[in-house]
């Protein structure tokens, strides 16, 4: 078997600040082999985006603080690297796409020069070879007139458009790794399907792995081979995406699925595209929980689950949950779904 491309390893980040300690990220473990493409679910707040900009060191610090862990990109722990190594990785092996593309688009320049850049960069092109090869990557990501566009500044693009640039940026130096945070969730239903179908094909053009965050279970199905459900700063669950919906063992995961039993109601599984609403609060990362961080919001909860902390064990080849109960989740949910 072929090492994983990224390993993230008991990885622990927290943020001190002057209200106390964030335990944002708290003891988190997953990879990525090469060309796969890995989906990181969970509700707002529960550390997805923080530990995916750890990886390219794009946490402030302070306030932020790696407190323990390793994140290992071909081996190599990027925690030990210096800010010029770390450079040298970014937009040519390591590549990533935000939510909102008006963050991380340079206003001043244009998308020509914006996706030259990298390509001078990392990849020693001179200007105008680099701006011969932005236009190439404007008609990758399907903008029409790339010749015309490429001189264009952001605000003059439309947001899908601004989404595909961001797209041609990250992909300009065929990186080994593309982290998508969210990349469809500002774009309307049309243009999400249609950068989705970008991102599939360019994948297997380019053959780059994908951690892709998002909120919708449609997209988790249609994109992804593996998940990683988070929640209160650690991973509560990891399986194939086919056994993640066919027997999901954490309660966590059959909320986000819709299909959560609340004390007296029976199980109703049609998963929605969206997450779906969990009654509770997420627990606040300030304070160290001492059993399981569901247990207020879990319908499944026993005396047990206020006092220990269940620890993440694989249940079956390539399936992890953390929860003391989860054979007798599975074998409702199974139940139900009879
Ligand atoms: N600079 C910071 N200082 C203090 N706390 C922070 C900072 N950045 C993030 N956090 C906290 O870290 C936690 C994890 O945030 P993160 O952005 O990773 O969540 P997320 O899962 O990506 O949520 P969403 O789905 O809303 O994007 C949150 O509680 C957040 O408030
Ligand atoms: S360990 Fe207990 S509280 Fe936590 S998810 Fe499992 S059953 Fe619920
Ligand atoms: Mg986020």
């Amino acid at each position: 078997m072929t090492a994983p491309l990224l390993e993230i390893d008991d990885l622990r980040l927290h943020f001190y600040t002057r209200d106390g300690v964030v335990r944002a990220v708290d003891g988190v473990t997953y990879h990525v082999k090469a060309g796969e493409t890995l989906a990181v679910v969970g509700e707002s707040g529960c550390g997805k985006s923080v530990t995916a900009q750890s990886v390219l060191r794009l946490v402030p610090s302070p306030p932020g603080r790696y407190v323990s862990g390793q994140i290992r990109f071909q081996g190599r722990n990027l925690l030990d690297l210096d800010m010029a190594e770390m450079r040298k990785l970014r937009g040519a092996e390591i590549s990533m796409i935000f939510q909102e593309p008006m963050t991380s688009l340079n206003p001043v320049l244009t998308v020509g020069r914006q996706i030259g850049e990298t390509l001078v960069l990392h990849q020693g092109m001179d200007q105008k070879a680099a701006e011969a090869r932005a236009v190439e990557m404007l008609k990758l990501v399907g903008i029409p007139e790339p010749e015309r566009r490429v001189r264009e500044y952001p605000h003059q693009l439309s947001g899908g458009m601004r989404q595909r640039v961001m797209i041609a940026m990250a992909l300009a130096c065929n990186p080994k790794l593309l982290i998508a945070d969210e990349p469809t969730t500002a774009l309307d239903v049309t243009i999400q399907a249609q950068i989705l179908d970008l991102m599939r094909e360019l994948k297997s053009r380019v053959g780059a792995a994908i951690i892709l965050i998002t909120h919708d279970l449609g997209v988790v199905a249609e994109m992804a081979e593996r998940v990683v459900v988070m929640y209160a700063g650690r991973k509560v669950e990891e399986a194939s995406v086919d056994d993640l919906f066919a027997r999901p063992r954490h309660p966590y995961t059959l909320g986000l699925m819709g299909s959560i039993p609340h004390l007296g109601s029976s199980l109703v599984h049609n998963a929605p595209p969206r997450l779906a609403e969990i009654q509770g609060v997420v627990p606040s990362l300030r304070e160290e929980i001492p059993g399981c961080a569901f247990a207020p919001r879990c319908g499944f909860a026993t005396e047990r689950c206020g006092r220990e902390r269940p620890e993440i064990e694989e249940l079956a080849p390539g399936h992890f949950a953390a929860c003391f109960e989860a054979e007798r989740v599975a074998a409702q949910f199974a139940e139900a779904a009879s």
